[in-house]
Parts: structure tokens; C-alpha cells; sequence
């Protein structure tokens, strides 16, 4: 078996982008591009991956975690520059290295495969994935000899008019033998119009030896794109969304609307899941199957149980259990757990409170660092009042309990189960179980207060 080394080139800075966020960690569908690419080339059979870091190295390092080796590529001196950083990891190894720009998220595992294959039954010394643009400018070009074969690459900046008409694209993906690679790096020189040293004159180098050069033409344009610039980058995010979310209707799930639908890469749904118009699902959300996801509803890093509704609903950072029902207009900040059967209704919000099963709380309520049990209701208008100003106390609701409309609930309290609170109460200590608490003036009439009024006018 033939080992297979991947190397990310991810030390830009990315200056087109006009950002204070270095370029290869703007998110696409929520994951930084080059958390994509990284993540793209380990569904191959790869035995190491080294991402070329510089701009940014600690922040691109903190993303990918234990996902990659890294080496420093201290200044940006060009492509060919930052592969050879790697020599010191790679250098002596036999096998084949793949090398990838940090830039281009949306070239498919299938593609780099597909690359990665042809290199090796063409018993080629190098590779290159191109493609046919509608707009070439901005890409290297790849330029054929009269027999067709791969002569050289030429970059936008040192290209001639001639060359600027030609379609096909260098989309910065190579395969490389990588001994040939490392040797043929040194001979690189940074006689061009930026000063750079390019990877891609490793071609025309290795030609120039005699040696087998490649090219796979992908058909999909779209999915080599290199993100540049914001434009790129919508376009970017237009292209995953599309593909996300057509993934998700293969496998069950309905839209409305899917050109108006946001769908992380990493999100996961259940078939029969109806998502309306304006829907958000982020990071590592969890939807069940058979759920309603409202208009507008913006889940992130939450997990919904199955056949539950969310409707108009900001969850965040929660668990919700099955046949649940949430809004419209609620809000479930983080560390909520709401359990089978609860209901948090319009204009509830929670935060770090568990909701008992079959427990509601559906109208006009806010329930913060308190835990409830099960089947209780929680009447409309009731607060916890769970902070004083400098620490935040918790409130305890008893299984069964039923807090009237309106109740003040100064915590840190306990409520026992099977309690009554009355309406317009303020709890301050401990309700017994299967007692009544009323805290509130008692009511007094003025008997014929309005006619005495009147007879003075
Ligand atoms: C590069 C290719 C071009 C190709 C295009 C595809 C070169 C010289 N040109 O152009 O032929 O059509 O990609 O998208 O290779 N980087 C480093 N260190 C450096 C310079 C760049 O790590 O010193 C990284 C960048 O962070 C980026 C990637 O390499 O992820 C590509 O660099 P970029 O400047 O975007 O190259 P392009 O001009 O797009
Ligand atoms: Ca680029």
C-alpha cells in the first residue's frame, strides 16, 4: 500500500478579504474553510495531514486541534515556499502527497479521490486538479503542448493576453511523488510578477525532466472555487447550502423553501422533519424525526426529540426531549433541559432550568437557574427571581405543583411537590408539600367609592 500525505496551505493572511479574521478560518455553513478541507481529506485514507500555518497560527492551530500536524511558514514568501516547510516532516518519506489550498472548501472527498486515483494508474510524478471556468480570471491557467499534455502553469499576474483566454484552471489541488516533490522545490525561483516562489512552476520543472505530469479535469467547476474575497465567499456559502440541504431532502427531510433554509454541515435531522422558511440550524444540532421547525426558528447546538415543535424559537446550548412543544417567540438559552410533553409557550424564557416532563409553562414566563419537576404548571406571568444584583440563586418546583398567574419566586427557594402557589404571589421561603401559599395584601372594597365620586363633579 501506497502511503498518503496530505499538506494544507493555510498561512495567508487573505489581505483580499479585507478582514480582521485571518482568511482560511472565515466559516462556510458555519465551519472554517479550512476545518472543511482538513476534514474533507480525513475521510480519505490518509496516514499523516500537515497544515502549513503562519497568519493566524495559533487561532488555525486552536480550531484543528489534534485534526493536523502543523508547521510555521514564519513569512509568506509564496505556495512553493510554504510546502517545502513541511520537508522536515516529510521529506524522506516515500508515498504520495497530496497538496491542497486552505482556501478551495468546497472540492469533495469523492474528487480528491477520483484526483488521487488518476495520479496513480497514470504513474504520474505530479497531478494537478483543473477544471473549465465560465470567468478564469484570477486562477492560474493551465497551458497544454501541441499534444495536448500539460506544459506549464501560469499565474493570472505573469499570464499574456493569449494565455488570459484560456479556460482551463489550476484549482491548487496536486498529487505529488512526494521525493520528487521536496527535490524539485529547491529549484524554485521567485522570478515572476509577485516575487513569490509558486508551487505550481513545480510542474513545468518536472516537465522540463522528462517526467510524467498529469492534469484530472474535474467537471464541477463550482466546487473549486478558492475563496479570495467576500464575494467568493458567498458564493461559497451558497454552493454548501445548496448541497447541505439537498442532502437532508434525499434523505427525508422537507423545506419549504430551501433556497431560504441555513443548515450547518454538521447538523443532523430525522426523516419526516419539516423545516418552514428561515430556519437556522447550527453546530452540532440533533433534530429528531417527525419534528415542525417554524419560521424563523434559530437552533444552535441543541438537540430536539422527536415529533417536537419548535415554532419562531431561539434554542441555544439545550437539550429538548420528544412531543414538545416550544413558541412561538420563546427563548431556550443555554444549559435547558425541557423533558417529553413539556410546553414552553410564547414569550417563555429559560435559561439553565430544567422543565420537568409534561410540565408547562406557556405563556409570558421567565424561569431561570430553577428546576422543575414533572407535570407542573407554571402559570403565565410567573418570574424566578434568581438574581440579586451580584450572584444568581436557584429556585426548586416540587412534581405536580401549580404555581398561579403571576407569582414572584425569590430564590433561592424550594417549592414541595403537589403545592398551590396563589396567583400574585411572592414566594421568599419554602413551601411545604401539599400546602397553599398566598403572599399578596388582601383585597378591600370601598363600598359606593364610584357614586361618591360622581356627586362631586
Ligand atoms: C493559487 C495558485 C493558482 C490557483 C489558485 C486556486 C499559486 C502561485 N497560485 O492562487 O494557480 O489557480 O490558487 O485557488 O499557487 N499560502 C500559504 N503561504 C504562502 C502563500 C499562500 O500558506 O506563502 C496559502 C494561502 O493561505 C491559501 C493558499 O496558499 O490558502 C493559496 O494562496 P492564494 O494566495 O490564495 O493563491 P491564489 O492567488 O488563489
Ligand atoms: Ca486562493
Amino acid at each position: 500500500m501506497t502511503n498518503i500525505y496530505a499538506v494544507v496551505l493555510a498561512a495567508g493572511q487573505g489581505t483580499r478579504m479585507k478582514s480582521k479574521l485571518y482568511k482560511v478560518l472565515h466559516p462556510v455553513c458555519g465551519k472554517p474553510m479550512v476545518e472543511h478541507v482538513v476534514d474533507h481529506v480525513q475521510s480519505l485514507n490518509i496516514s499523516r495531514t500537515v497544515s502549513i500555518v503562519g497568519h493566524g497560527a495559533e487561532k488555525v492551530k486552536d480550531q484543528l486541534g489534534e485534526k493536523s500536524e502543523y508547521v510555521l511558514q514564519a513569512e509568506q514568501l509564496g505556495t512553493a515556499h510554504a510546502v517545502q516547510q513541511a520537508e522536515t516532516l516529510l521529506g524522506d518519506l516515500d508515498g504520495i502527497t497530496m497538496v491542497i489550498c486552505g482556501d478551495t472548501p468546497l472540492i469533495r472527498p469523492e474528487t480528491m479521490k477520483a484526483l488521487l486515483d488518476h495520479h496513480q494508474q497514470q504513474n504520474a510524478k505530479a497531478t494537478i486538479l483543473t477544471a473549465i471556468a465560465d470567468n478564469p480570471t484570477g486562477y492560474g491557467r493551465i497551458i497544454r503542448d501541441s499534444e495536448g499534455h500539460v506544459a506549464q502553469i501560469v499565474e493570472q499576474k505573469d499570464s499574456t493576453p493569449e494565455q488570459q483566454l484560456v479556460t482551463e484552471i489550476n484549482t491548487g489541488t496536486y498529487c505529488f511523488d512526494n521525493k520528487a516533490l521536496f527535490t524539485t522545490l529547491k529549484l524554485v525561483n521567485n522570478d515572476n510578477a509577485q516575487g513569490e516562489f509558486y508551487l505550481p512552476d513545480v510542474i513545468e520543472i518536472l516537465k522540463e525532466q522528462g517526467e510524467i505530469v498529469s492534469a484530472y479535469v474535474t467537471e464541477n467547476f463550482s466546487e473549486t472555487l478558492g475563496v479570495n474575497d467576500r464575494v467568493a465567499l458567498a458564493q461559497a456559502e451558497a454552493i454548501m447550502r445548496d448541497r447541505i440541504n439537498e442532502k437532508h431532502m434525499r434523505n427525508g427531510v422537507s423545506f419549504i423553501n430551501p433556497s431560504n433554509t441555513y443548515i450547518g454541515v454538521d447538523v443532523k435531522i430525522g426523516s419526516d422533519t419539516v423545516l418552514q422558511s428561515g430556519v437556522i440550524l447550527e453546530g452540532n444540532t440533533v433534530i429528531g424525526e417527525d419534528c415542525f421547525i417554524g419560521a424563523n426558528s434559530h437552533i444552535i447546538d441543541s438537540e430536539i426529540g422527536d415529533r417536537t415543535k419548535v415554532d419562531a424559537s431561539v434554542v441555544e446550548e439545550s437539550v429538548i426531549g420528544e412531543d414538545v412543544t416550544v413558541g412561538p417567540y420563546a427563548h431556550v438559552r443555554p444549559a435547558s433541559n425541557v423533558g417529553n410533553r413539556a410546553k414552553v409557550g410564547n414569550f417563555v424564557e429559560l435559561k439553565k432550568t430544567t422543565l420537568g416532563e409534561g410540565s408547562k409553562a406557556s405563556h409570558l414566563t421567565y424561569l431561570g437557574d430553577a428546576e422543575v419537576g414533572t407535570d407542573v404548571n407554571i402559570g403565565c406571568g410567573t418570574i424566578t427571581v434568581n438574581y440579586d444584583g451580584v450572584n444568581k440563586f436557584k429556585t426548586i418546583i416540587g412534581d405536580r405543583s401549580f404555581i398561579g398567574c403571576n407569582a414572584n419566586l425569590v430564590a433561592p427557594v424550594t417549592i414541595g411537590a403537589d403545592t398551590y402557589v396563589a396567583a400574585g404571589t411572592t414566594i421568599t421561603k419554602e413551601v411545604p408539600q401539599h400546602a397553599l401559599a398566598i403572599g399578596r395584601s388582601r383585597q378591600e372594597n370601598k363600598e359606593n367609592y364610584v357614586n361618591k365620586l360622581n356627586s362631586n363633579k
